[in-house]
């Protein structure tokens, strides 16, 4: 198993194999037939005035995910762009309320997440999704899902020790005691992205600036105007 990406303290090896062995799952229902729409995604864009895209946050519990998904949101809305958040625990309240933790139900976890994120990119919108998705193939499955250059991963860079010490939501000290079985980075593998459109650095960084940084990203690549 990989380090953290860049500055990443490096997390134990486990014993664990990390990617699932749990298949994608297969096509169930026979006799569907697509029906297409009157309304194309270039007809939304243009109507939106900016592309669809996913900026796809991946990186472990308190590195800032949710934190740099909201700034970043605002940052997009102020512009005028259309945006929606798909943050991993909202989700779980809902979609996902049948999934936990085991590397099955996190590969499931994603590939629906992707499968929704791809539908708001259809529809025109930037979609901000903030899941630690620990899985480079499961990732790597939504990658392959979307468009070339509809997805972009960004690694949500922070030292394991930091993430620890912020201990957000007291998760750390939970899984510490063993009162957490499977949690990333203590019980659980991460597996950083090797090739990442984008990484930042939240040990260094405010969330303002990992923001701006996204937003120069996008601004780059033509997916929403330079003002
Ligand atoms: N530079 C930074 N970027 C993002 N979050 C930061 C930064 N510095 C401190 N934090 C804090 O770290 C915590 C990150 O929590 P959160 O965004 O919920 O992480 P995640 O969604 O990745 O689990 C927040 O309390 C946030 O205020
Ligand atoms: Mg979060």
């Amino acid at each position: 198993m990989p380090s953290l990406g860049g500055s990443g303290k490096r997390l134990p090896l486990l014993a664990s194999p990390g990617k699932s062995d749990a298949p994608m799952p297969e096509q169930k229902a026979t006799n569907i037939v697509w029906h297409a729409g009157a309304v194309t995604r270039e007809e939304r864009e243009r109507l939106n005035g900016h592309r669809g895209a996913v900026v796809w946050l991946t990186g472990l519990s308190g590195s800032g995910k949710s934190t740099i998904a909201v700034a970043l949101e605002k940052a997009l809305w102020t512009r005028g762009v259309r945006t929606y958040i798909l943050d991993g625990d909202n989700i779980r309240h809902g979609l996902n309320k049948n999934l936990g933790f085991s590397p099955a139900d996190r590969t499931e976890n994603i590939r629906r997440i992707g499968e929704v994120a791809k539908l708001f990119t259809d529809a025109g919108l930037v979609a901000v999704t903030a899941f630690i998705s620990p899985y480079r193939a499961d990732r790597d499955q939504v990658r392959a899902l979307m468009r070339p250059g509809d997805f972009i991963e960004v690694l949500v860079d922070c030292p394991l020790d930091i993430c620890e010490q912020r201990d957000v939501k007291g998760l750390y000290q939970k899984a510490r005691a063993g009162q957490i079985p499977e949690f990333t980075g203590i019980s659980a593998p991460y597996e950083a992205p090797l090739t990442p459109e984008l990484t930042l650095r939240t040990a260094e960084q405010s969330p303002e600036e990992s923001a701006a940084q996204v937003l120069a990203y996008l601004v780059a690549r033509v997916i929403v105007s330079s003002r």
